[in-house]
């Protein structure tokens, strides 16, 4: 047993001569609360593209709970229950809220097809369907369609859509991004009470949000990292403090104070 969910080892993915992510060494524990940040650029979503499989590495190595995926292809890793929040893309707007997470439901490892097939038809699905609903706080809105769900409400229904493979990781890009201060703190809430056992990896640029929510921060900067450790850790270290008044002062997307 290992209580690391990601072991990464000189992790590396260059484009030409430009290293997205530069031999980048950090251990994501267990149950973590993690988040992923830096300015623009800085390779956080090249980061979880290469540990969803999305992209492969250029060098250097990656271990999830203890067993070497670098070479893993996307869907192997989807199946050890590596998930991710997108973006508007899967989510099916005429159909109804809870017929989204059914769907997601059966088409993830075809569930569905096999062990809810004796259980009386839809039955088992259904009622799974409402629990990742009301793991969402969207019980209330299951039999609207999709259309109809506000911004916030439609990154709610996102997530129900992940935990619908029952994921043990769970990586989020810029989940608050477009949301309204109330409901980022609604969903700040929502990701602190997914289950423990669930490791969640956030990318965010609200420091708000990263410093509400994390348990362990990463930064990155130009692909390499600059710091990482627990949230005081991170905060204190002169290097993150120098480099983030520089980025404040040249990114708008960074709000926010560290110290
Ligand atoms: N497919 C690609 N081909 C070439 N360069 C790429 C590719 N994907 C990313 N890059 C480059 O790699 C670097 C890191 O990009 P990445 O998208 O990982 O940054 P990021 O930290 O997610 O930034 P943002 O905060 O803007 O989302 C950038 O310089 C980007 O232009
Ligand atoms: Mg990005």
């Amino acid at each position: 047993m290992t209580d690391a969910a990601f072991d990464l080892v000189g992790l590396t993915r260059a484009y030409g001569a430009l290293r997205a992510v530069d031999d980048v060494t950090l251990t994501v524990r267990a149950g973590a609360r993690h988040a992923l940040i830096g300015p623009n650029g800085a390779g956080k979503s090249t980061m979880f593209k290469l540990l969803t499989g999305e992209v492969r590495a250029t060098a250097g190595r990656i271990r999830y709970f203890g067993t070497d995926i670098t070479r893993y292809a996307q869907p192997r890793r989807a199946r050890m229950r590596i998930a991710q929040t997108y973006q508007h893309s899967s989510v099916f707007m005429p159909l109804t809220v809870r017929e989204n997470v059914a769907l997601a439901a059966q088409r993830v490892q075809g569930i569905g097809t096999v062990w809810w097939r004796g259980a009386g038809r839809y039955g088992r699905r259904d009622s799974w369907a409402a629990e990742n609903l009301a793991a969402v706080g969207l019980e209330q809105r299951a039999d609207d369609p999709a259309a109809a769900l506000s911004h916030g409400e439609r990154r709610q229904l996102e997530l129900a859509l992940a935990l619908a493979s029952r994921p043990r990781v769970l990586l989020l890009d810029e989940p608050t991004a477009g949301m309204s201060s109330a409901e980022s703190a609604s969903f700040v809430a929502l990701v602190k009470s997914l289950p423990t056992e669930l490791t969640v990896i956030v990318v965010e640029h609200d420091l708000d949000v990263v410093f509400s929510l994390a348990t362990q921060i990463s930064v990155l900067h130009h692909g390499q990292l600059l710091a990482t450790g627990d949230p005081d850790q991170v905060s204190a270290d002169p290097a993150v403090q120098e480099a983030y008044l520089s980025w404040s002062a040249t990114d708008d997307d960074l709000e926010g104070d560290l110290s």
